[in-house]
């Protein structure tokens, strides 16, 4: 008979891991971090899992805090037997480093990747920042299964605001944006963003006008110091249109970015990222990809 695969949440408790154990019926593996005092990690994995799939469930923002127990869970699972180790990572750090941007510089996705396909067998993630990257088999040398959460977020725009118009903030948005407007039904504008440092951004949103009387959704796949999105409320706010809502598909929230965010707009995110704003849920979304996969 077939082993069932066992499902690690890495980081956190995570609501993902706890779906697909639900949906395939599938054993929780237990694991522990012990932290030494000059800081190394060690990982233990007390649920055995040889000849088992191992599945890790783990977000990867703050990737740099989590790079060495990623990895070495990883090889641990082999080391004592795992048949395959999978990861299930509903964020997937550095892909917005698609480019070398100035000399000097490398392509930290494509080292991200290099070092993930390195460690595990297969990655399943949602919406990873493919701009310059047009497909994951770019980067990764391993299988991956890339899912979408647009249906998911436009069927929570459908239930929860009425009469709205999407706004992208740069072109790189478009994709999603586009999506997710048209599974609604509802009209998008795409603004034009320019970045000049990690905190400084400037948009402009033209024939906002034509749509005074929409409610306003920003969504942007990424919502980090949040000056992207605030850029964008500060126009909106300038011709009277309130209130204003945000979707980021990852929430990732740097230093205080969702305080900020939050006082000038209602903050959601989807649950890829675990945060106080998750209110669209895309647990169910993964699990049904594990389970159609064939992995379990
Ligand atoms: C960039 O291309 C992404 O799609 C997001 O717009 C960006 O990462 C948002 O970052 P921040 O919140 O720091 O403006």
């Amino acid at each position: 008979m077939k082993q069932k695969p066992i499902i690690f949440s890495l980081f956190e408790s995570s609501s993902v891991a706890d779906e697909i154990c639900k949906k395939l019926q599938c054993p929780r593996g237990h694991l522990t971090v012990h932290h030494f005092p000059d800081k190394e990690i060690l990982i233990r994995l007390h649920t055995p899992v040889e000849n088992h799939t191992v599945i890790f469930v783990a977000s990867t923002d703050r990737p740099n805090d989590k790079m060495a127990a990623l990895f070495f869970a990883a090889k641990t699972a082999k080391e004592i037997g795992a048949k395959k180790v999978i990861l299930i990572a509903p964020y997937l750090a550095y892909m917005r480093q698609d480019k070398q941007f100035h000399s000097g510089e490398g392509i930290s996705s494509k080292y991200y990747a290099q070092l993930i396909s390195s460690h595990f067998d297969e990655l399943i993630t949602i919406d990873p920042h493919l701009h310059r990257w047009h497909a994951l088999d770019e980067l990764f040398t391993i299988p991956t299964i890339l899912l979408h959460a647009a249906p998911t977020i436009a069927r929570w725009v459908k239930e929860n605001i009425n009469n709205p118009v999407l706004i992208g903030p740069d072109k790189e948005s478009q994709q999603w944006v586009a999506n997710i407007a048209k599974l609604a039904n509802v009209p998008y504008l795409i603004a034009e963003k320019q970045r000049f440092g990690d905190t400084a951004v400037t948009s402009t949103i033209s024939k906002l006008e034509n749509y005074s009387n929409h409610a306003p959704v920003v969504v942007d796949d990424i919502i980090s110091t949040g000056v992207t999105m605030i850029a964008i409320i500060n126009q909106l706010k300038s011709s009277n249109t309130t209130p204003i809502h945000c979707i980021g598909v990852h929430g990732i929230f740097a230093d205080n970015a969702f305080q900020k965010l939050s006082a000038l707009a209602q903050v959601v995110t989807c649950n890829t990222i675990t945060h106080s704003s998750n209110k669209i849920n895309v647990s169910t979304l993964i699990a049904d990809a594990v389970a159609n996969s064939g992995i379990a």
